[in-house]
């Protein structure tokens, strides 16, 4: 099983140890890990070249290397702590970065088979704000298969949580990936619902261009052909 971690963040406090920890839940797996802003340390810059060419983002060769990596893994793991009741800005920036991935331009097939997880801490609250940052994305991506873990540490660092919490969070990890691991991934209505909008946005040509239609055309997805089919 392959599995790629997004971090929202370079260091490894609170919220990276528990996305560790649920990673080392799934035995025998091929693990990708990326740091941000480490690993991108870019903001789009608005000019809309990848709306033409993926290639064409000024940023193209290292967004690849961090997209590939998403593109061929089973499981996405993607943490954030929480800042001011919001994903950390490098995660939503690197969300902003994959704007093409997005149902309503060119989504890939490959995400409607994908499980996803997304880890947020607070000191107090906001976790669930934050991952709604991210769930949002990966539902507009389309992967069908989204669970969320958000927990209050009440703590600035890793090092800080009680003993009492550290244990409540392995064994919620452990249950986690018990649930990960079981689960059968199912396109449920929402995402075949949001789909069909898109595809009728592209079929009226109220997409982004010509380079958008041609790829749904080439993918069957005007016709009869949908992502989660074979
Ligand atoms: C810039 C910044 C903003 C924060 N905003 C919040 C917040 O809105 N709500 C909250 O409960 N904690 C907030 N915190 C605290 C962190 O979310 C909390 O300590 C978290 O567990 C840190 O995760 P980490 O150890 O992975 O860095 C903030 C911390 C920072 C540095």
């Amino acid at each position: 099983m392959k599995i790629t971690l997004i971090h929202g963040q370079n260091h490894k406090g609170s919220t990276y140890h528990i996305g560790r920890l649920l990673t080392d839940q799934f035995k025998n797996s091929e693990i990708r890990e990326f740091f941000l802003p480490k690993d991108l340390e870019h903001f789009c810059p608005g000019c809309y070249q990848c709306i033409e060419d993926d290639k064409k983002c000024p940023f193209y060769e290292e967004k690849k290397h961090i997209m590939d990596a998403i593109e061929t893994a089973d499981i996405l793991i993607l943490t954030t702590p929480t800042y001011c009741m919001r994903a950390s800005a490098p995660m939503k920036a690197f969300i902003d970065l994959t704007f093409t991935y997005w149902m309503s331009h060119r989504p890939r097939k490959c995400m409607f088979s994908k499980k996803a997880v997304v880890i947020s801490t607070a000191a107090g609250t906001g976790t669930k704000s934050a991952i709604k940052d991210i769930t949002n994305a990966l539902f507009y991506w389309g992967i069908p298969y989204i669970k969320e873990y958000g927990i209050s540490v009440q703590a600035m660092c890793w090092e800080q949580v009680s003993d009492k919490k550290k244990v409540k969070i392995r064994k919620d990890m452990i249950k986690l990936a018990e649930t990960i691991e079981k689960a059968k991934v199912r396109v449920g209505f929402k995402t075949r619902f949001m789909f069909n909008i898109m595809r009728m946005m592209q079929l009226k040509g109220m997409g982004s261009g010509e380079t958008e239609k041609d790829y749904w055309k080439k993918m069957g997805w005007l016709g009869k052909g949908r992502p989660w089919r074979n």
